[in-house]
C-alpha cells in the first residue's frame, strides 16, 4: 500500500489517465477510485479500443470530467484539447499500455488522441504496461519500452509493472497490468519526486541571452551574450525534474526540452516576466542584463541630421538579480546570479555577491574566450568560501550547477 508520507504527496495533484484496450482497462477504473479517495483529480484519455473495454460513462462518474476520446472535437470548444490536457496534468499514466500504445510512442507516432498527448506533454509519464506474455517479450517490444525509457535529453518515462502471472488469455508470465495499489503508489512517488531526480516538484526561473534596449524602431543597444550557458542551465535543472521557465532575450537556440520559454527583448521586458514567473523555488540569472537604456525612444527611424550624429541620454535599467534577492515571501529559496569579468574576479564577484544580496554568484573571466564558446572556466562563489571549478564545457558546468542546487536542497 501507499506509505503515509506517500499518500500526501497525491492530494490536490492531477493526473491524467490514458487507457488503451486490453481487458486491464477495467482496473483503471480503481486507480481512479483510489486517486480520488487520496485527493488527487483525473482526468481520463480514452482510446478507441479502450472503449472497447471500459466505458466513457463510468469514466466520467468517476473522475467527474467529461472523457476525452477524439483528437478533433468540433462540437465542443469548450473540450481541452491535447496540448492543454497535458498542460494540465502533473502527472500522465498509461494504463493500461498497450504494445501499439507504446510502439507509437517510442516511435513518436501521432494519430490519435491518446498518442497526440504522449508526444507533446511536457509533464513525467508513467507506463503501466498489460499484454500477452508473448508480446511483452518480444523483442520489438521490449526496444520499445528501452527506448521510452531512456530517451537522450528527454526525461524518459517511468514503469510500473507488469505483473507475472495468470493472464486473461490462460497464458502464464509477466505481462498482467499492475494492481491498482502498486500503481497508485508508483504514482505517488512520482509526484513526491523520488523518482530519482532531485529537484522533482521545484519550480526554477532562469534568465538567459542578452537583452536588446532600442533606440528607435530599427536600432538597439545590446551585447555579446550567447545565452548558452543559460540555455545550458535551464535544460540542467529540468533534467534533474524542476519545472523551468526560461527567460531568454534574443538568442539563436532552441528552447531545452521540457522547458518553458518567455522571449523579451529589453531589461524591463525580462524584469516583469521573471515578477511574472515568481514565486519559484529557484532563480539563476545568467543573462547579460544591459546595464543602461535609452531615454526616450524614438517612435521613428532616426534620420542622419547635417548637425552630426544624436547624443543618447542613457538611463539605468532595473537591477533583476537585485529585487529577485530582496527579502519577502516571494523571495526564492536560492538566488544564483553570474558575473563576468574582465578583471579581479574573486573581489568583483565577492562584491557582487553581498550588493545584489543573492545567494550564490558563478563568476567567470571574460577576458579569456567565453562569448558564444562551448566551454567556461568558472569559479562559485557562496557565502561559504570560493571552488573554482575546471575549464568544461558549458554543458558540463551546467549540471554540476544544477547538481550543486540538488544538494543544497536535499541539505
Ligand atoms: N543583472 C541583473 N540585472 C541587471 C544587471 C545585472 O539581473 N540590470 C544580473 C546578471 O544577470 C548577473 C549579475 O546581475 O547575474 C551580474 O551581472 P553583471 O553585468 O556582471 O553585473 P552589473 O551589476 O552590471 O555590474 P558591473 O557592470 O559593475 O560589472
Amino acid at each position: 500500500m501507499t506509505a503515509p508520507s506517500l499518500s500526501s504527496a497525491l492530494a490536490g495533484r492531477k493526473v491524467l489517465l490514458i487507457i488503451g484496450g486490453g481487458i486491464a482497462a477495467y482496473k483503471a477504473l480503481e486507480v481512479i477510485r483510489l486517486l480520488s479517495k487520496a485527493g488527487a483529480e483525473t482526468m481520463a484519455v480514452l482510446t478507441k479500443a479502450g472503449a472497447e473495454f471500459v466505458t466513457p460513462m463510468s469514466l466520467a462518474a468517476l473522475t467527474g470530467h467529461p472523457v476525452r476520446q477524439d483528437l478533433f472535437m468540433p462540437d465542443d470548444e469548450t473540450a481541452m484539447g491535447h496540448i492543454e490536457l497535458s498542460r494540465w496534468a502533473d502527472l500522465v499514466v498509461v494504463a493500461p499500455a498497450t504494445a501499439g500504445l507504446i510502439a507509437k510512442a517510442a516511435n513518436g507516432m501521432a494519430d490519435d488522441l491518446a498518442s497526440t498527448t504522449l508526444l507533446a506533454t511536457d509533464k513525467k509519464v508513467l507506463l503501466a504496461p498489460a499484454m500477452n506474455v508473448r508480446m511483452w517479450l518480444h523483442p520489438a517490444v521490449q526496444a520499445n519500452v528501452a527506448r521510452l525509457k531512456g530517451f537522450d535529453g528527454y526525461q524518459g518515462m517511468a514503469v510500473v509493472g507488469p505483473d507475472d502471472g495468470v493472464m486473461a488469455c490462460g497464458e502464464f508470465g509477466p505481462g498482467r497490468m499492475a494492481e491498482p495499489p502498486v500503481i497508485l503508489d508508483a504514482i505517488a512517488r512520482l509526484l513526491a519526486g523520488q523518482d530519482g531526480r532531485p529537484l522533482t516538484g521545484r519550480t526554477a526561473v532562469v534568465t538567459a541571452g542578452p537583452t536588446f534596449e532600442p533606440i528607435d524602431p530599427v536600432r538597439g543597444l545590446t551585447n555579446r551574450s550567447s545565452g548558452k550557458q543559460g540555455y545550458a542551465v535551464a535544460a540542467a535543472l529540468a533534467e534533474l525534474g524542476a519545472q523551468v521557465t526560461l527567460i531568454s532575450g534574443p538568442v539563436a537556440l532552441d528552447a531545452p526540452v521540457g522547458v518553458t520559454r518567455v522571449w523579451v527583448e529589453a531589461a524591463t521586458e525580462m524584469k516583469a516576466a521573471v515578477d511574472a514567473a515568481l514565486p519559484a523555488d529557484i532563480a539563476v540569472m545568467s543573462a547579460a542584463v544591459a546595464d543602461w537604456r535609452v531615454d526616450g525612444v524614438a517612435s521613428g527611424k532616426i534620420k542622419k541630421a547635417p548637425g552630426g550624429p544624436p547624443s543618447l541620454a542613457l538611463i539605468e535599467n532595473p537591477d533583476i538579480l537585485a529585487g529577485v534577492s530582496a527579502p519577502g515571501p516571494r523571495r526564492p529559496k536560492l538566488v544564483v546570479g553570474f558575473a563576468a569579468e574582465t578583471s579581479d574576479l574573486a573581489a568583483n564577484a565577492r562584491a557582487k555577491l553581498s550588493r545584489k544580496g543573492c545567494d550564490w554568484i558563478v563568476g567567470n573571466d571574460v577576458s579569456d574566450e567565453v562569448f558564444g564558446s562551448d566551454g567556461n572556466a568558472v569559479t562559485l562563489f557562496t557565502r561559504n568560501g570560493d571552488e573554482p571549478w575546471p575549464r568544461q564545457s558549458k554543458t558540463q558546468v551546467a549540471r554540476k550547477l544544477a547538481q550543486r542546487i540538488a544538494d543544497h536542497f536535499k541539505a
